[in-house]
Formats: C-alpha cells, sequence, structure tokens
C-alpha cells in the first residue's frame, strides 16, 4: 500500500460548488434524485450554467439538454472535459457532479493563472448519462456525437406514465430536434473525471486511476406471462404465477454471472400485475443489466438469458416477451491521453494505476468518435449509486490536480 502525501492546493472553490450542489435534488435518504428531464436537474444544470458564467465561459443547454461551457480560443477544435449531473434514484453526491465541477475549477485555475490555450476548452454535462428514468442511457452523449437516435425512445415512459419526449418539452426541447446537439466534428478529445464507484483504489492505496476501458453493457426489459386468478380457491399445483417465475430467473441469472468469469448479471427493478395481496400475479416485469469487457462476454451472457428464461417458462407455463432497452460495446481508452494523464499524476506526486472501468460513462460514447481518456479517484467503500457514495475532500483535491495537468498538457 503507497502512502498518499497531502494535496498541495485545497480548491476551496470547487468543494464550494460541490456543496452548494446539494440543493438540487437531496431526498429523505440523504442522496440525490435528479432524473433525466427533471425539475431537480435543471435547477442544477441552470446553477451550474451561471457558475460557468461567472468563469468566464459561453454556455448553451443545447438541443438534448446537454450544457456546454466554452472558453472559446479561435477555429480549432476543442479539448473536452465532461460528466453528467443527472443521478440514478437516491444516488450518490460525486457521480457525475464531480466531474462537470473539477471541469469549471480547472477552467477557473487555468484562467487565473493567466494560461492561454492552443484551443477551445469545453465543459460538458451530458443529459441522462444514468437512463433510469426512461432506459435512455447517456441521451446526451449519443447525440453529441450524432448517433441516431432511435425514434420509439421518445414514446418511452416513466413511473408515472409521462413520456421522455413530453418531458422534454417541459425543458422546450422538442425530440424531432435532438440532433442538432451533435458537436463532435468540434471536438479533438474527451476527458473525464470520475469517482472509482468500486474498492480498487482504496484497497491498494492509490491516489488516482487511469482507465484503460470500459465495460459493454446490455439493458434488458423482461415481461413474464401467465394467469392471473384467486389466491384462495386457486389449486397451488398447475398455478401460472409470472412473479413466481420472475424468482427463479433473477436467482438462476444471479447464479449464472457467479459461475462466470466474463460477466455480471443485475435485476434492479420490478413490478408485478394486477399487484394485490390476494391474487396471483399474471404478470411481472423486471430489469437485467448485463455487463462485460468483452463483446464475446456480453453476447455469451445475453444467449444465457435466453436459455433462463426458456427453462423458466417451460417448468411454470409462462411466456416470455424481452425487449432491449440499451447496448453499449465495451471500449477502449486512448493509450496516448492515459499516458499525458499518467504523467500529469506524476508531477503532481500522485501514486496511479491502470484500470478499467465496470460502471459505464459518458466516456465510452465519445470514445468511439474521439481520443478519449479517464481519470478515478477513490471511493469510500466503494460504494455507488447509493446515498453513502462518498469521496474525501483530500482525494477530489489530487483529482483536480492531476486533471488541470492533463488539461494543461491536452490544450497547450
Ligand atoms: C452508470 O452509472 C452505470 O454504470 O450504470
Ligand atoms: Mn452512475
Ligand atoms: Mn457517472
Amino acid at each position: 500500500m503507497s502512502e498518499s502525501v497531502r494535496p498541495r492546493h485545497m480548491p476551496s472553490a470547487l468543494l464550494e460548488d460541490l456543496a452548494k450542489l446539494d440543493c438540487f435534488g437531496r431526498d429523505e435518504r440523504g442522496g440525490f434524485t435528479r432524473l433525466a428531464w427533471s425539475r431537480e436537474l435543471l435547477g442544477a444544470v441552470q446553477w451550474v450554467a451561471g457558475r460557468m458564467q461567472e468563469a468566464g465561459l459561453a454556455t448553451e443547454i443545447d438541443a438534448a439538454g446537454n450544457l456546454i461551457g466554452r472558453w472559446e480560443v479561435g477555429e480549432r477544435p476543442a479539448v473536452v472535459i465532461g460528466s453528467h449531473l443527472d443521478t440514478v434514484t437516491s444516488g450518490g453526491r460525486f457521480d457525475g457532479a464531480l466531474g462537470v465541477l473539477t471541469g469549471l475549477d480547472v477552467v477557473r485555475r487555468l484562467r487565473a493563472e493567466g494560461f492561454r490555450p492552443s484551443r477551445p476548452i469545453w465543459v460538458v454535462a451530458f443529459m441522462d448519462e444514468e437512463g433510469e428514468r426512461f432506459n435512455s442511457v447517456m441521451l446526451g452523449s449519443r447525440a453529441f456525437v450524432g448517433e441516431s437516435i432511435p425514434p420509439d425512445e421518445a414514446d418511452r415512459v416513466d413511473a408515472q406514465q409521462v413520456s421522455m419526449g413530453e418531458a422534454m418539452l417541459t425543458w422546450g426541447r422538442d425530440f424531432s430536434e435532438v440532433l442538432a446537439a451533435k458537436h463532435i466534428d468540434d471536438v479533438h478529445c474527451y476527458v473525464e473525471l470520475h469517482v472509482e464507484l468500486g474498492p480498487v483504489l482504496e484497497a491498494e492505496g492509490v491516489d488516482i486511476g487511469v482507465v484503460t476501458g470500459i465495460v459493454g453493457l446490455i439493458g434488458l426489459s423482461v415481461t413474464l406471462h401467465g394467469i392471473t386468478n384467486h389466491a384462495g380457491t386457486t389449486p397451488m399445483a398447475g398455478r401460472r404465477d409470472a412473479l413466481v417465475g420472475a424468482a427463479k430467473a433473477i436467482t438462476a441469472l444471479r447464479d449464472d454471472a457467479l459461475a462466470s468469469t466474463s460477466h455480471m448479471a443485475t435485476v434492479g427493478s420490478i413490478t408485478t400485475a394486477p399487484g394485490g395481496a390476494n391474487a396471483i400475479p399474471g404478470t411481472c416485469t423486471f430489469s437485467i443489466d448485463l455487463r462485460a469487457s468483452t463483446n464475446e462476454g456480453l453476447q455469451a451472457a445475453r444467449r444465457s438469458v435466453d436459455a433462463i428464461l426458456a427453462e423458466v417458462c417451460e417448468a411454470e407455463g409462462l411466456e416470455a416477451r424481452v425487449t432491449q432497452t440499451y447496448s453499449l460495446a465495451p471500449v477502449p481508452l486512448n493509450d496516448e491521453i492515459g499516458e499525458v494523464m499518467s504523467q500529469a499524476a506524476e508531477q503532481e506526486g500522485l501514486s496511479r494505476m491502470r484500470m478499467p472501468s465496470g460502471a459505464g460513462h459518458d466516456a465510452m460514447v465519445l470514445a468511439s468518435h474521439v481520443p478519449a481518456g479517464m481519470l478515478f479517484v477513490p471511493s469510500v467503500a466503494g460504494v455507488g449509486h447509493a446515498p453513502e457514495e462518498f469521496t474525501a475532500d483530500d482525494d477530489v483535491a489530487r483529482g483536480a490536480a492531476a486533471l488541470t495537468s492533463t488539461i494543461r498538457e491536452l490544450a497547450r
């Protein structure tokens, strides 16, 4: 275990910004809920836009709801620092927000030291990285790079049956214009700082993770159909209970992933219909999130899902309908940017290690289009997507130092 040195500089403005962002979407569990296109997220985006303007950046909220703050310098393609301000339900304080606010702090620091970039520097908060509300993971970065967005995404509804198209209108944005957010042709490279959301850096006692690649993801929505009937009069034998089928499938998915060396499988949400205590659930809908670091691993996991559902349906007299809600291929990040980041960390006297990311990030969308790199800072106890997610001020300071040196080099 290496010994961390105290950071040379405490970024007081960044720490204050992080604390002020707490006003937006804090919930009763102490977590943060700023779902895509929500009022809470809009408040956060508008507040950060104001902070960007105070730092001298020209701001825009684009057609996909991405906040862009531009330090305009001539016509060359920009160095982009990005992450996101949206969260999962009751997520942590740092996931995404740290990357955006640190990007802004880097700009403040570079301006204060009289740095003259040779190309524009943009700070971007992408819309809907988490994708929880509408299963529209990374909508903002997908639009930013100009990927075609399937039209059916506009019709996806949240738990209150509000469609994404309707929710976008509350921000004055029209789904049919989402690709006006394509900015990738003006981008030179992409850099993202993020909390690790896992246990490795803390366990190894290392200050900075330089990310080598990002895991691939497939999201599925599964509905099992059986037969609803009376809880008291229907014999136990021969029932076609969709929730019992789901329970068996979920356990089998867990066991299969436990036995696999290549993939992870998580069921994070489940609903039944009709949903009363005294009726057999005739319908059960649940999510499956599959992750693997290779395409082969991801496809093998997908095949396992089909096999497990077929077996459960056969045994329980059910029918399964499966729709894919997201799919992002695993991507390597750029070695040269990784080397710049590693040297930047070294210059700042920080220990560092190369590591893969098990979480998805906007960088994985950007990486297919421009050289992209990521820096991780430690997460206490490896907690992510929970209110207890935490990163210490000293680690925030170390990350800010490494990111500042990285941008000084990339925009020199
Ligand atoms: C994004 O945070 C993900 O990995 O789910
Ligand atoms: Mn997240
Ligand atoms: Mn994130």
